[in-house]
């Protein structure tokens, strides 16, 4: 997403823009967090004028308050998609949100990316079957994206399965600054695609392996909070569904604390609206447990991966 070119304030002249950048100004966000005093003594411009862009950029980024009746509107504007469990679905409080991150976390097998294939089918579905009448976007980072699959989960949706895969943009990403590119591109799907959901299988491990030995944490951990920070704000403009898997490894060493703890930290922190942690049981038996939602009670759901997809 671009965060606005400061020439997009009004009164920025081709002058004082040059300035303003040579100055460190490069976007609407750095106008719109400074004072008067700086941006006249950078831009050699009067206080007046100065406070006049600052305005102006303000009101193009719309920060600010709004009274809660929007914030309510917008909530009414929210869909769900129904994941193909009725167990899951009731335990995220009616399947997963647009306008939020869901992250669903376990061990390999666990389900993370069958839940992320069915998505992509069930998004294509009416909204009275649980879908959004709309398409997916699938950022594959493990290359574990399979047509077949959701062919197989197409057919058993009661969806053409051609058109399943016609409405899924499915691309492989190299390395974690493509994965970035890649969220970014798809911005233009959402705007005029009829995209509602974005899939990210895994969010995390090209960032893992790009900073083993190169780079510090603190480096990954930045660029990984700004991909969810743009995710997030891709979710709230065009309303749609962000799915993110994340791989955690069992750690039966780890006598006190979370034996599933994630191998090189918790990295995902708590950008995530919905975290779900994944566990296998018997067969095909999996059990999803919600952990800190805003405003759904913890609890627990049992869901199977089968032939024709995720189901009670
Ligand atoms: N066609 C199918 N029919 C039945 N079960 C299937 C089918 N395809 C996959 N599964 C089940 O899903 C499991 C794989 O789950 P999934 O790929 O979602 O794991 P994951 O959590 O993404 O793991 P990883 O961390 O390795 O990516 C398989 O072990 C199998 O139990
Ligand atoms: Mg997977």
């Amino acid at each position: 997403m671009t965060e606005g070119s400061i020439e997009d304030v009004n009164g920025i002249g081709e002058k004082t823009s040059e300035k303003l950048k040579e100055a460190g100004f490069t976007d609407l966000m750095s106008i719109a967090a400074s004072s008067a005093g700086v941006l006249s003594a950078a831009a050699g411009i009067g206080a007046d004028t100065a406070e006049k862009l600052i305005a102006d950029a303000r009101t193009k980024l719309k920060m600010g308050f709004e009274p809660a009746t929007e914030s309510l509107k917008k909530r009414q504007q929210m869909g769900r998609i129904t994941t193909g469990s009725k167990a899951l679905d009731e335990m995220l409080g009616g399947g997963i949100e647009t306008q939020a991150i869901t992250e669903m976390h376990g061990a390999f097998g666990s389900g993370k990316s069958q839940i992320g294939l069915q998505l992509a089918v069930n998004v294509q579905l009416p909204k009275d079957k649980g879908g959004l009448g709309g398409k997916a976007v699938f950022i594959d980072t493990e290359g574990t994206f399979r047509p077949e699959r959701i062919q197989q989960m197409a057919k058993a949706a009661g969806i053409n399965p051609d058109t399943a895969l016609k409405n899924i943009y499915v691309a492989k990403a190299y390395n974690s600054d493509h994965q970035v590119i890649l969220a970014e591109k798809s911005e233009e799907l959402l705007k005029t695609g009829g995209v509602k959901i974005i899939i990210v299988d895994s969010i995390s491990s090209a960032f893992r392996s790009d900073y083993t030995g190169r780079g510090t944490l603190a480096d990954r951990q930045q660029k990984l909070n700004r991909h969810l920070h743009q995710l997030q704000k891709l979710a709230d403009v065009y309303n749609a569904a962000i799915y993110i898997t994340n791989q955690v490894m069992s750690r039966p060493d780890i006598l006190f604390g979370d034996p599933t703890a994630p191998i090189g930290g918790h990295i995902l922190g708590h950008q995530a609206t919905f975290r779900v942690y994944l566990r296998k049981s018997k067969g095909e038996k999996r059990i999803g447990r919600l952990i800190d939602s805003p405003s759904l009670p913890e609890g627990e759901a049992v869901f199977r991966v089968l032939g024709e997809g995720v189901r009670d």
